[in-house]
């Protein structure tokens, strides 16, 4: 059963990987999207693309979601047009850099903490209110393995990850008394541009992560995704952990020896 056609949902980080492909899963199942990330080409590209293959409306925004002024004018405008959300998908996120604490780069913490933790909670704290008002909505926020055991050098990822968690925990609870979900996808090793942000650009390091063994595809992620958001409204999955099979832990990864 369809339950997501006729639905709006927003998508933060839509530009790329995981995000992009909700988009078209979800497009192509007749949801309505709203779509943020800060590379506009890329949005206005994904946008002609779902409204000529699937007659959906899709609204862009270019935001980044650590700048909290520019996530409140673009909520206040979908408000505004009695566009609120049946659905936040809190997916923008990154990993900056692979270093020891006592190596690492304070800039990479910070990207990571405030797109991660404090961009999260700039969307949710602009968008979920209106789902309160309305008692109407689902989130569902893209954590990671990384936020079930730490991995060497993880450090500062691994505790966003963590964050993330905790934030889908006790955002559970804040909602209580009203039919409103939050759930948590988390993914292992998925093949997009993430470890090439990682390695800030270096796409041959990038290539290197996922050699030897099958990682998960976007649109294995976006599958799961689509299955939590497609449950019945008294059904919440409130932590989906999703790996690709030869991924055995966190870092116990099957690879194909040379
Ligand atoms: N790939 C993996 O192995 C993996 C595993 C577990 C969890 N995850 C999580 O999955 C999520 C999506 O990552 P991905 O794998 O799809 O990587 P990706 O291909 O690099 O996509 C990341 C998306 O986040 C957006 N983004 C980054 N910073 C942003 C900001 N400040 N404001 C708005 N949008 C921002 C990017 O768009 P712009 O650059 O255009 O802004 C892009 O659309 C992340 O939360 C990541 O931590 C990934």
């Amino acid at each position: 059963m369809n339950r997501v056609r006729g639905k709006l949902i927003l998508i933060t980080g839509a530009s790329s990987g995981i995000g992009a492909a909700c988009a078209r899963r979800f497009a192509a199942d007749g949801a309505n999207l709203v779509l943020w990330a800060r590379r506009r080409e890329r949005l206005a590209e994904l946008g002609v693309e779902l409204e000529r293959g699937h007659g959906v409306a899709a609204r862009l925004a270019q935001v980044d979601v650590r700048d909290r002024a520019a996530v409140n004018r673009a909520t206040a405008e979908l408000v505004a047009a009695a566009e609120v959300p049946d659905v936040l998908l809190n997916n923008a996120g990154l990993a900056s850099g692979l270093a020891k604490i006592h190596e690492g780069d304070p800039d990479d913490w910070d990207r990571m903490i405030d797109t991660n933790l404090k961009g999260l909670l700039n969307v949710t704290r602009a968008i979920l209110p209106h789902m309160v008002a309305r008692r109407r909505g689902h989130v569902v926020n893209i954590g990671s393995t990384a936020g079930h055991m730490t991995y060497p050098m993880g450090n500062v990822y691994n505790a966003t990850k963590f964050g993330v968690r905790a934030l889908t925990e006790g955002m559970n609870l804040d909602v209580a008394g009203t039919p409103i979900r939050v759930s948590s996808v988390d993914p292992g090793y998925v093949e997009t541009e993430f470890s090439e942000v990682r390695f800030h650009g270096d796409k041959e390091r990038a290539r290197g992560v996922y050699q030897g063994f099958r990682p998960l595809t976007a649109d294995d992620v976006a599958d799961a995704i689509a299955y939590v958001v497609n449950l019945p409204e008294h059904v919440n999955i409130v932590d989906l952990v999703i790996v690709p099979t030869a991924q055995r832990n966190v870092y116990v990864v099957d690879r194909e020896q040379d």
